[in-house]
């Protein structure tokens, strides 16, 4: 063992030496660092030195050396950057580091003032110190953080993170301890400032933290675990030694944990917020948060958008409410919700008098009312708009507006979508950036390419739960942590691992209760050790090897959403490919929808409408924006499960060929699909994308209508079933274009067995998807995610007008 180490530990101390003298390690009194110097920490993780943030403006900053895009952990003086060229840091004898701009101006002081100092040197940490005498810190950029705590660094009683926007200039969240001594992340927005987590209508027990310990001291261990004296504890996805970590108050109000991977990119390995949208002040006063699925900010009816480049300003209201002799109206809003600033609070009253207390009162801006309770809110300021399309999560919003000044009841739900802050595809570098990093900056020069490392950290909020590489997973030994939902929230992603074959044959009983087969495998159920009950699915015929099955499975895990089953793990085991899903109660589509037997099981509109619905947000998130992270390749009822309350899972995705991400061909080897619902494009030559999921969709939509398959259509053998589908949508297309009076043809086309139970608006709606799916033209079919903004559109939350 030792003679064995004896020659690495020279190399390490050659290797150490050689960066040594090709790379500054200190910086001593009387000398400076210009721009076009850097120090680095032995180790060489990170580097200190001039971050350019426009082309003639820089800042004195710490990054990390290995992530590919550059990430500032530190800046000394992000709001006055000096210039480009001319600009150093001098270190004086008496300790003192100052940043000077080209003209010899001072900018930035650490305020030493010491008999001698000896150095100046960036540790390993990311810790840039000056060192006195004996070695003792003089001053230390640890001191002072900026937006990031690093493993190690404390944050303490005198110590803030402030989120930084996209120019490095620090916004409006912070993170720090309260006046309770609790860590506490805060909102201070120009006229209001208020805490957004913990909960703040929470009581301590609630919050599962211990007040005023007055040691106020928190820190993120090397291992990823941090430990606040107020007794929040969190715990990184990936905890383990040797891995760089941050902990980051990102420019949207998050609080996330990052890991660099192999690759040199980041995943988030622990948030306070999963559901971006619950960020209060994330977009400001008077805007709603919607999911789209990704996050995005609308204005709230009668109210416009102040900073189109920057939502979290919020909107401002049309027309101004006057007190008096003002006519006024109430907008509803239903599955909205705004929280806080409640003026009063009132319990089992009407609607109407509800109304009644918010006219009479000037302040009052609107009401949250909740039916059946009859619960009353009505608010002076509103903030933290959210909108949630879970049934029974909200109260119905309604808003105080001067009479006419939402003619035409606009509202987010109408137009969810607003405008699209969405990435832009067209960039070279395919990086998620969630809605809210746009970087369109009206009138000012291009992003600077730094810009799109700072987002890319960020990596899709929300939804998604990217976790460890793929280094951890062959560590088996490292077995992941389950972090255990603390207050209300869970990271999910940490619940995916790799499972050894005898612990599946024992959880599914030697494979004994079968649930179904498909062309991919045989499912049989099972229940996991810690009784969780799941699904286990014994894959054939995949010829890949170990490294690619791990491959794609390691894009599965990152995928999570409510309207896709959760993969909760894989087996790889000699010849075995098993893939340990999420249990799945009332099974598939096909059972329940096509069984004309029984009647009592017979779908009705409004859940066929959000099994349609469901789906499709399903598949726009496999789309998932520019960079179709996966194609299905098999969307058909078979592959539909129901949950508890008939929501739709969409199975086995992930099995077709994933799609090479930075090119549109994909090389499919062979036809995945089920006949009748193969888009054309399978049988001529050309290149697969995702519109095949559309047009399976379109299938799907018919299917959901009519309530049988659409192979029935096909009378005779030797009737074509394509022709026959093409029928149909022709005879669609046509009654659909030319009638707006007549809808008795709707009811026609509907499943006779609802006997005319269903809302005509959807019902249109679902056929106009429908028919815009299937044509034959991939081109002119729509994406996944208009045809969810389309079906949402119809969403029965359709505004009525009061007052
Ligand atoms: C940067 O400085 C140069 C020379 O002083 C000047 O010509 C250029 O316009 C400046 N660029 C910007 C973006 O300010
Ligand atoms: C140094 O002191 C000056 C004046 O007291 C103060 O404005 C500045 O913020 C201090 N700088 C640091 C880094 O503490
Ligand atoms: C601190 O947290 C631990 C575990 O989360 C818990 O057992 C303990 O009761 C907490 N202490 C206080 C004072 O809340
Ligand atoms: C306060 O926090 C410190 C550090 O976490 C801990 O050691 C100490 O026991 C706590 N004191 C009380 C009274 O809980
Ligand atoms: C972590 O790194 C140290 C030093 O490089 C090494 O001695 C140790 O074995 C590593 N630990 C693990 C678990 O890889
Ligand atoms: C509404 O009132 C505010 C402050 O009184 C004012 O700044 C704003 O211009 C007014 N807006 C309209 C549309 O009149
Ligand atoms: C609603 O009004 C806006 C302008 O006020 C108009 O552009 C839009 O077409 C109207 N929408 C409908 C459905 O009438
Ligand atoms: C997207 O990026 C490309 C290349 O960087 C640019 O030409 C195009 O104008 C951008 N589009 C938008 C909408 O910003």
């Amino acid at each position: 063992m030792v003679a064995s180490s004896a020659p690495l530990l020279l190399l390490q101390t050659l290797i150490h030496l050689l960066l040594c003298i090709s790379a500054q390690e200190f910086l001593l009194p009387g000398s400076s660092l210009y721009v076009d110097g850097e120090l680095h920490s032995p180790d060489g993780t990170f580097t200190c030195g001039f971050q350019q943030i426009s082309p003639n403006a820089s800042t004195f900053s710490i990054w990390f050396s290995k992530s590919t895009q550059k990430t500032v952990v530190w800046s000394a003086n992000p709001l006055h950057p000096v210039y480009s060229w001319g600009s150093k840091v001098e270190l004086k004898s008496d300790g003192r580091l100052n940043l000077k701009n080209y003209n010899g101006q001072t900018v930035w002081t650490n305020n030493v003032s010491s008999s001698d100092a000896q150095h100046a040197q960036l540790l390993d940490s990311g810790n840039l110190v000056v060192k006195g005498k004996a070695g003792i810190t003089l001053w230390q950029s640890f001191d002072s953080p900026t937006d990031t705590l690093l493993p190690t660094q404390s944050i303490t009683a005198a110590i803030k993170l402030v989120s930084t926007n996209r120019l490095l200039v620090p916004g409006h969240f912070s993170f720090h301890f309260d006046d309770q001594y609790l860590l506490t992340l805060f909102d201070d927005e120009k006229d209001i400032s208020f805490i957004y987590w913990p909960e703040p209508r929470g009581n301590i027990w609630q919050k599962k933290r211990n007040p005023f310990n007055s040691t106020r001291n928190g820190i993120l261990d090397s291992w990823g675990h941090f430990h606040g004296s107020d007794n929040l504890t969190f715990m990184a996805a990936d905890w383990g030694p040797n891995i760089s970590r941050r902990l980051t108050l990102d420019y949207d109000g998050n609080l996330r944990l990052y890991s660099l991977d192999m690759t040199g990119s980041w995943s988030v390995t622990w948030m306070v917020f999963p559901q971006l949208c619950k960020v209060r002040g994330l977009c400001g006063r008077n805007g709603i948060c919607v999911y789209t699925p990704a996050p995005a900010c609308v204005c709230a009816p009668g109210y416009d958008v102040i900073d189109p480049s920057d939502r979290s300003k919020g909107c401002s209201p049309r027309v101004n409410i006057s007190c008096h002799g003002q006519e006024v109206e109430f907008i509803s809003l239903r599955h909205t919700d705004f929280l806080g600033y409640d003026l009063s609070a009132h319990h089992s009253v009407s609607v109407n008098s509800c109304m009644d207390i918010c006219l009479s009162d000037c302040n009052c801006v609107g009401f949250a009312y909740w039916e059946g309770l009859g619960d009353c809110y009505p608010k002076n300021v509103l903030l933290g708009g959210v909108a949630i399309s879970n049934l029974f999560s909200t109260g119905t919003m309604y808003l105080k507006l001067p009479k006419g000044v939402v003619s035409n009841y606009s509202t987010p739900y109408s137009q969810p979508f607003g405008p699209k802050y969405g990435p832009n595809c067209s960039t070279t570098n395919k990086i998620f950036i969630a809605d809210f990093l746009d970087t369109r900056n009206s009138g000012q020069s291009t992003p600077f390419p730094y810009f799109y490392g700072f987002l890319s950290a960020i990596f899709l909020a929300e939804v998604i739960f990217v976790i460890l590489g793929w280094f951890i997973l062959r560590r088996e030994s490292l077995q992941l942590r389950v972090w255990t939902d603390e207050a209300g929230y869970q990271m999910i992603a940490n619940h995916f691992r790799r499972y050894t074959y005898r612990e599946l044959v024992l959880a599914t009983r030697k494979f004994k209760d079968e649930l179904g087969r498909g062309a991919s495998g045989i499912v049989y159920k099972g229940v996991l050790k810690d009784n969780r009950v799941v699904a286990v699915k014994k894959l054939v015929e995949i010829n890949e090897g170990e490294e690619e099955f791990q491959h794609e499975l390691g894009v599965m895990s990152r995928i999570y959403h409510t309207n896709l089953v959760r993969i909760w793990g894989f087996c790889s085991d000699g010849t075995h490919r098993i893939l340990v899903s999420e249990f799945v109660e009332n099974g598939s589509l096909d059972k329940i929808l096509f069984d004309s037997e029984s009647s009592q099981n017979l779908l009705g509109w409004k859940q066929r409408f959000n099994i349609a619905v469901g789906v499709a947000k399903g598949l726009a998130y496999l789309h998932h924006e520019c960079s179709e992270w996966v194609i299905h390749c098999d969307v058909k009822p078979d592959n539909i499960l129901l949950g508890k309350n008939m929501e739709p899972k969409i199975t086995d995705f992930g099995l077709a060929k994933l799609l090479n991400r930075g090119g549109s061909n994909m090389n499919v080897s062979r036809i995945r699909g089920t006949r009748g619902y193969l888009a054309p494009e399978w049988v001529s030559s050309q290149p697969i994308t995702a519109k095949v999921d559309v047009y399976s969709f379109g299938v799907v939509l018919l299917e959901l209508l009519k309530g049988a398959r659409v192979s029935e259509l096909q009378k005779n053998e030797d009737d074509d079933l394509k022709m026959a589908l093409g029928r149909v949508i022709r005879v669609l297309a046509e009654q659909l274009k030319s009638d707006h009076s007549d809808e008795f043809w709707i009811a026609d086309f509907i499943d006779t067995r609802l006997h005319g139970q269903f809302n005509n608006t959807q019902a249109r709606m679902t056929m106009e998807v429908a028919v815009s799916c299937l044509e034959e033209d991939r081109g002119r079919r729509p994406t996944m995610e208009y045809v969810v903004e389309m079906l949402v559109s119809v969403d029965e939350v359709n505004q009525t007008v009061v007052g």
